[in-house]
């Protein structure tokens, strides 16, 4: 019989959700082991912090109706400088962290006429942003399309290299003497009267602990062993990407685009990432051809320049999306188990907050303020609360 072994925080998902949260405690001195399922690392395609774009914009993604969101984005947004630097100082490896800003460009009337509603509903919020003629956008990207008729620019939504963040994240945590387990699927969660008692693996192990957290990205609503009462409510919402390489001397924007359902992002090592689809396909991570002619064709709309432009990786990600777009986050009804989870489209943004927050529930028995709007119970009928409705004391502006 497998001898079972104490753990006494167990995280499921070796994501940016659970590696930070783990290195969180790590350096509180806690002992902590993350399980993940893959490597981490390209392997852990479709999962979507391999998959993502490394965008931190709350701001120009800022939609009515989701301030309360807003208020968690910009505060996880504000601790990303520090987050990247102490990242880059524990694991020798720079992570992308990028600060030129972004442009949302209009390529006709109809789309400057839309553009300017959230240009003036995004003001009011109190965002700094810049409206700009287009001859002005060509002049701070002289690759733009002619026919760029506007732009939004905004200087405080920057990008990080999410696939660099992974890597530092993971040496970072293992410095800080964590117990990272690849390869290792969690086969039962293992719940006795009330409180969670540990997992079972594929190896056969059990491994106890008082404390699990599921950070297990689009997967979380699926793992065995979840009571009812305590699973997320968080389903795949597939995106397809591509990877295009710009001219080595001469990269053909700096900012971070965004058009019509399109958005691309040059990176440092010269690729231009252009994403992405929003699909409800379930757990079907196939590259289309309708979705890729779709990216392609919005993005050579804004930037012609990347006709001759070699594709070098094509690939599709499982975002992990909750009911109302916002992170699951925070205790269940069952002791011990915590949710790390449902972070949609915000999961490499949010991740500073995100540690943070639940490292302190976990070493101090106490949910912080800033993520008690965002726990399980708002999913619940009798709780009429709901995270993305603004009351009065929620409105900004
Ligand atoms: N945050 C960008 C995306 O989900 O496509």
């Amino acid at each position: 019989m497998a001898v079972a072994q104490q753990h006494p925080v167990l995280i499921i998902g070796g994501g940016i959700i659970g590696l930070s949260i783990g290195w969180r405690l790590a350096q509180a001195g806690q002992a902590v082991t993350v399980l993940e399922r893959s490597e981490v690392g390209p392997a852990m395609l479709p999962a979507a912090t391999w998959a993502s774009a490394g965008m931190l914009a709350p701001y120009i993604e800022a939609e009515p109706g989701e301030e309360r969101l807003f208020s968690l984005l910009r505060e996880s947004h504000a601790r990303w400088a520090d987050f990247s630097q102490e990242l880059m100082e524990s694991s020798g490896i720079d992570t992308g962290y990028r600060t030129e800003g972004t442009l949302v460009v209009a390529l006709d009337r109809d789309q400057a006429e839309r553009l300017h509603h959230q240009y003036t509903f995004q003001r009011r919020l109190g965002i700094e942003l810049e409206w700009i003629a287009g001859p002005v956008a060509r002049q701070r990207e002289p690759h733009l399309a002619c026919n760029v008729l506007a732009a939004i620019y905004s200087p405080l939504d920057h990008q990080v290299d999410n696939r660099k963040v992974l890597i530092a994240l993971r040496t970072a945590f293992l410095a800080a003497g964590g117990i990272l387990r690849e390869r290792t699927t969690v086969t039962e969660i293992l719940v006795d009267r009330n409180q969670v008692r540990g997992v079972k693996i594929t190896s056969g192990e059990t491994l106890l602990a008082q404390t699990v957290v599921i950070a297990a990205g689009a997967w979380s609503a699926g793992l065995p062993g979840i009571p009812r009462e305590a699973r997320p409510p968080v389903r795949p919402v597939k995106g397809q990407m591509i990877a295009i390489a710009m001219p080595e001397d001469a990269p053909l924007v700096r900012h971070v685009i965004w058009g019509r359902d399109v958005y691309l992002v040059p990176r440092r090592d010269g690729r231009l990432l252009i994403g992405a689809t929003v699909e409800e396909r379930g757990f079907d991570s196939h590259l289309t051809a309708g979705g890729i002619y779709a990216l392609l064709r919005r993005a050579w709309e804004i930037l012609p320049s990347i006709d001759e432009a070699p594709v070098v990786e094509l690939w599709t990600g499982l975002r992990p999306g909750s009911r109302d777009d916002a992170p699951i986050l925070g205790r269940t009804p069952v002791e011990g188990l915590i949710l790390a989870t449902g972070h949609y489209r915000n999961g490499i943004l949010l991740a500073p907050i995100t540690a943070d927050a639940i490292a302190e529930l976990i070493l101090t028995g106490e949910t912080p303020a800033l993520i008690r709007p965002f726990g399980l119970e708002r999913f619940h009928p009798t709780n009429p609360r709901q995270v993305s409705g603004a009351s009065s004391e929620d409105q900004l502006g």
